[in-house]
């Protein structure tokens, strides 16, 4: 509450020993024009809910809304998009209002707008920040061309859970990776400068903990203790504030009892406060409002009254700030204060975008067409689709494949789908608009290809709000395709899940291959054992069967606009694979969740004995670990050296070195472990990684530098501890470790 009014003060008195930018002129004299009507106006936001081209509707909720717009009492809107239909939006705004203030226009830009990239778990394998806010970057000049303003991406929540769909929408398990990639994302949303119109807003999401869904069911409670809220899930938050991220968007989730919406702990203490944040806060879709049902407001006038305390500024879909915020001032319920920091928050952005200066900027058509889906577009979505790809197993490098004299069977109901591969989130990407992995294969080859689609995954086409109807009856086509597999030298298996089978509201208690394809693949299995399996899906599957008896696994995930052309340029060689897991792959779903993070336990074992921490029907480890993936050449690691430097930070070197014939990328990763310390730690914690290219034969040394916050931990208060003591270093291209080191501090 200081901080506000100090905030206030200085933007409405202004700050004698420090005048005022444009900016804060600017805001200071328009707020000081606006009822108070006007201002609540500005935290209101609405999906799109009529045709914006056509006449507007005429009665009912709708045209209420409606006139709300004109009256300027909507600060944003989203799912609108597309030059004309912003442009008209924007107008009856501009037209319509007192105060002409624009509105911005909102969208899920996940992983692309109209040229889909991988999706962003698929992304985060490449391990390529570089890459990765390229592909940002383009999402937003084509989205920008097409009148968007503000994304909500990028999901930077870390989960630990395979049956949470939402884990295809973010950087995986690792706080550290998951850190970095949200701000290579927000960088490439929102380049150096805002005012660049080929620039959108981006914004930090679900504040906080919502990958921690209890069973990974969507929405559901989450409870959870201070060290691994401020350890683990806080990390990529606080590195996107400090990137500059425009926006954040609170979640649907309750942490520890209270709904993120309405917590002041989250939204004020720590991240208005602790870390100084000035930018926006959004309410997710309705989460105002849900906080009737969480059983945490009486209605939803409490609900309002809680959410703006609590710091949420937008509220998207709730109407409850519209109905209620005025009354709630009236009756001194809330201060004018809390109402105009929100306010100015809002308005700031618009500033920021431009949009006061010139609201229909982003409404160019000749823009729109020269940028949209273009070429340079599809060669950057291409760029990060091959290193998205992980391959997970090549057993006797039955990989990459000879490029003539082969009669190949591609099989699966994946494998000529044009639109699974876009993925869930895809924005504008037009339908069927992926290249297939047929079409893919199909090209610069001179094997004999032959497809057979095999079982049927769906029953029909899906849409975004629908579930996927898994048919597990049809088996239609799956005779021809055994026996096109039995006489053919190899077999192309694309299986997986669909597209629209990860993302919200798409959570599962079985992580295996849906549907009839675990039972296809066996039979293929009996008819051809050199099967090649190309996995489409957008979580981690268990795939214990396929790894004892598949000799290559590919994982592919859900690749965008380019699909088939990069598994292509990896099945063939053309591209030698470089994808690492952001996620560990568990051995069955009783595993879950897992994590290469994990604490020790009193009883690690292994012991011949019982009581020790362990399954009595599994192994403890994973399937495949985090940071795992093979290349079609093999990296030797030696020679690991640590400096201590008068400043306690330490030198940390070793050699790497491509013992193949084949030029190839490898992630270098640094992990270590505090021994022993008065929370306890982890067993190992990523914290350098780079993706370095080798010619063959190549050695390279490489140095990494750790500070002393780099071995510290955060306490229960979210401030930095370093204890001194023994650490260990260790150094691999994956989690399971290559060579290590200890070292006494
Ligand atoms: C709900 C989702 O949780 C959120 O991530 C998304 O941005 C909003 N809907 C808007 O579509």
């Amino acid at each position: 509450m200081k901080q506000i009014l100090i905030l206030l003060a200085f933007f409405l008195f202004g700050c004698s020993i420090d005048p005022l930018s444009e900016k804060d002129k600017f805001l200071k004299n328009l707020i000081l024009k606006m009822t108070v009507m006007e201002k609540i106006g500005q935290l209101n936001q609405y999906s799109s809910f009529f045709d914006v081209t056509g006449p507007g509707p005429k009665k009912g909720e709708d045209s209420l809304k409606y006139e709300q717009i004109k009256q300027g009492l909507v600060g944003s809107v989203l799912n609108v998009s597309g030059v004309e239909e912003v442009r008209a939006l924007q107008k009856l705004v501009i037209e319509n209002s007192r105060l002409k203030i624009p509105l911005i226009f909102a969208l899920d830009v996940i992983h692309g707008y109209k040229t889909i990239s991988p999706i962003p778990l698929a992304e985060s394998a490449s391990w390529n920040l570089g890459l990765i806010q390229n592909s940002a970057s383009m999402a937003a000049k084509e989205a920008a061309a097409s009148g968007i303003n503000w994304t909500f991406a990028p999901m930077v929540d870390i989960s630990r859970d395979a049956r949470w769909g939402r884990v295809m929408e973010g950087g995986g398990e690792d706080p550290y990776l998951g850190s970095k990639i949200a701000v290579a994302r927000i960088n490439g949303f929102q380049g150096f400068n805002l005012k660049d119109p080929f620039t959108i807003a981006a914004c930090a999401k679900h504040f906080a903990a919502y990958g921690f869904a209890e069973s990974g069911r969507d929405y559901n409670t989450v409870d959870m203790g201070l060290q691994t809220l401020h350890n683990i899930v806080l990390p990529p938050f606080k590195s996107s504030a400090e990137a500059g991220v425009a926006t954040f968007m609170n979640s649907f989730n309750e942490l520890n009892g209270v709904p993120a919406t309405g917590s002041e702990f989250l939204q004020r203490d720590i991240l208005k406060g602790k870390w100084d944040y000035k930018g926006l806060i959004v309410s997710d879709w309705g989460s105002i409002g849900e906080m009737v049902p969480h059983g945490f407001s009486k209605d939803l006038k409490a609900a309002a009254k809680t959410a703006i305390l609590a710091g949420s500024d937008m509220d998207m879909m709730s109407s409850a700030y519209i109905k209620h915020l005025k009354s709630l001032v009236d009756q001194k319920q809330i201060s004018q204060e809390i109402i105009d920091d929100a306010v100015l928050r809002v308005l700031g952005l618009k500033y920021d975008l431009g949009l006061f200066s010139d609201p229909y900027r982003y409404c160019d058509l000749e823009r729109e067409k020269e940028h949209v889906l273009n070429s340079e577009n599809r060669q950057i979505a291409l760029d990060i689709a091959k290193e998205s790809i992980v391959l997970l197993k090549n057993k006797n490098n039955m990989l990459p494949l000879k490029k003539s004299g082969l009669k190949i069977a591609l099989v699966g109901a994946l494998a000529n789908d044009k639109d699974s591969p876009l993925g869930n989130w895809k924005a504008n990407g037009p339908k069927n608009s992926a290249i297939s992995i047929l079409e893919g294969l199909s090209r610069g080859n001179k094997n004999k290809l032959n497809f057979e689609r095999g079982p049927r995954l769906i029953n029909k086409p899906t849409f975004f709000h629908e579930h996927v109807d898994i048919n597990s009856t049809d088996t239609t086509g799956t005779k021809k395709a055994l026996k096109l597999a039995k006489k053919s030298d190899i077999v192309i298996a694309v299986l997986g899940e669909h597209g629209l089978q990860s993302g919200e509201g798409r959570s599962r208690t079985k992580i295996d291959l849906p549907g009839l394809q675990n039972k296809f693949l066996k039979a293929l299995y009996k008819e051809n054992k050199n099967i090649v399996l190309v996995l489409m899906n957008g979580r981690p599957l268990d795939l214990s069967w396929m790894d004892e008896n598949i000799p290559a696994i590919v994982e592919s995930w859900h690749l965008g606009t380019m699909s088939g052309e990069a598994v292509a340029s990896v099945l063939y060689g053309d591209y030698n694979p470089s994808g690492k897991l952001p996620v560990s792959f568990p051995r069955s779903l009783g595993q879950v969740p897992i994590y290469y993070n994990y604490k020790n336990t009193g009883r690690p074992g292994p012991s011949s004995a019982v009581f020790w921490s362990h399954f009595n029907d599994e192994r403890n480890d994973p399937l495949y670990p985090f940071g795992h993936g093979l290349s079609y050449t093999s990296f030797k690691y030696s020679n690991l050296k640590i400096e201590k430097k008068m400043d306690s930070s330490l030198k940390v070197s070793f050699t790497v070195k491509n013992t193949g014939e084949l030029e190839g990328q490898e992630v270098v990763q640094l992990y270590i472990r505090d021994l022993y310390s008065f929370v306890t730690r982890p067993v190992k914690e990523l914290k350098r990684f780079k993706k370095i290219l080798f010619k063959p034969m190549e050695e390279k040394v490489i140095t990494f530098t750790l500070k002393k916050n780099d071995l510290g931990f955060l306490n229960n208060e979210g401030n930095l501890i370093f204890e001194k003591g023994e650490f260990e270093i260790m150094i691999g291209g994956s989690s399971y470790t290559e060579i290590n080191q200890r070292i006494n501090l």
